[in-house]
């Protein structure tokens, strides 16, 4: 039995579809039965419940033998992975797949990927096989820049001329599920990328060409990208670690690539040219 966390999210969506396809035993910790019933139709086995509720991982956890560890961003992430991490060891799970990130490395500042560096200490420590999912920036990040580019052409970021090798989060779900339905990915950690190293403003140059209108990237000084971010995020602590993260992308922290989802699915990664045609909708 497979356990699946953050199975409705971004990354985990996919990793559950693709593992269903393969016929394997799956379960889920879900909160939302509803926005879950794709995972169910598909077979999913559902634990309803909060990642947060010790009772919960006790149900979810009985006879699995490889989870995944999938939380979002928040003040929370860290204990409730940590507890995660303790409560596999202590029912058996053999081996965790946790989703980091490529900037979580010994001695970062950033407070995002400081955590995921403990969490991975711990998960070393632990004694239990761990296979360490390590993404760039996510295409779907540029979901969030969606109303201005299709109201105004524009979209405003404060990373200057900072590059990103960034992946769609759909093939970080497919890496995930196969190194779960693989196997000699234990004890692995893998740095996973998109096809190419892009500037905001060759970001900008393909959404010109995907729409076929000139779209404009435009560098925005961080105390504005700030302002901006309080109102929509309400959030002190997210607020921060965002825009710790994005001003490492400006300081060059993420140009990075790699071939490494290559060497994991056998496929190539999505191009942005690609995840803008999938999403042409958004943008139009
Ligand atoms: N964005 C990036 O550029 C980027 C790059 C590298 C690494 N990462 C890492 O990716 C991770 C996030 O992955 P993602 O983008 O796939 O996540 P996501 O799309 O934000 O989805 C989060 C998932 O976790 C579930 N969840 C949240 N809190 C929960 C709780 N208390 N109990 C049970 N389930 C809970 C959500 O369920 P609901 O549907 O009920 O909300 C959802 O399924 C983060 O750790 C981040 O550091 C992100």
């Amino acid at each position: 039995m497979i356990l699946l966390t953050g199975a409705t999210g971004k990354t985990g969506a996919t990793a559950a579809r693709a593992l269903a396809g393969k016929g394997l035993k799956l379960r889920a910790i879900v909160r939302n039965v509803e926005k879950a019933k794709p995972l169910a139709d598909a077979g999913v086995e559902l634990i309803v419940g909060d990642m947060a509720d010790d009772s919960v991982l006790t149900r979810a956890m009985a006879g699995v033998s490889k989870a995944t560890l999938v939380l979002p961003n928040t003040e929370q992430q860290l204990g409730m992975e940590l507890h995660f991490v303790d409560r596999a060891k202590a029912l058996g799970v053999k081996h965790i797949v946790k989703l980091s990130s490529i900037e979580a490395e010994p001695g970062v500042k950033q407070e995002i990927p400081a955590n995921h560096v403990k969490v991975e200490a711990h998960i070393r420590a632990s004694g239990l096989a761990w296979t360490m999912i390590r993404p760039n920036f996510f295409m779907q990040n540029l979901l969030g820049n969606a109303r201005t580019i299709k109201e105004q052409s524009k979209f405003f970021l404060p990373c200057g001329e900072g590059k990103t090798g960034m992946s769609d989060a759909r093939d970080i779900g497919l890496a995930i599920a196969a190194v779960l339905s693989g196997s000699g990915h234990e004890n692995k950690s893998y740095e996973l990328t998109g096809p190419q190293a892009l500037s905001f403003g060759q970001v900008a140059d393909i959404f010109s060409e995907g729409l076929g209108r000139k779209v404009e990237y435009v560098n925005l000084p961080i105390a504005d990208y700030r302002a901006a971010l309080t109102k929509a995020l309400g959030n002190n602590w997210h607020m921060n670690a965002v825009c710790e993260l994005i001003g490492g992308i400006a300081e060059g922290g993420l140009n990075t690539t790699t071939d490494t989802f290559k060497q994991i699915t056998g496929r190539e990664p999505t191009s942005l040219a690609q995840f803008i045609r999938d999403h042409i909708a958004m943008y139009k």
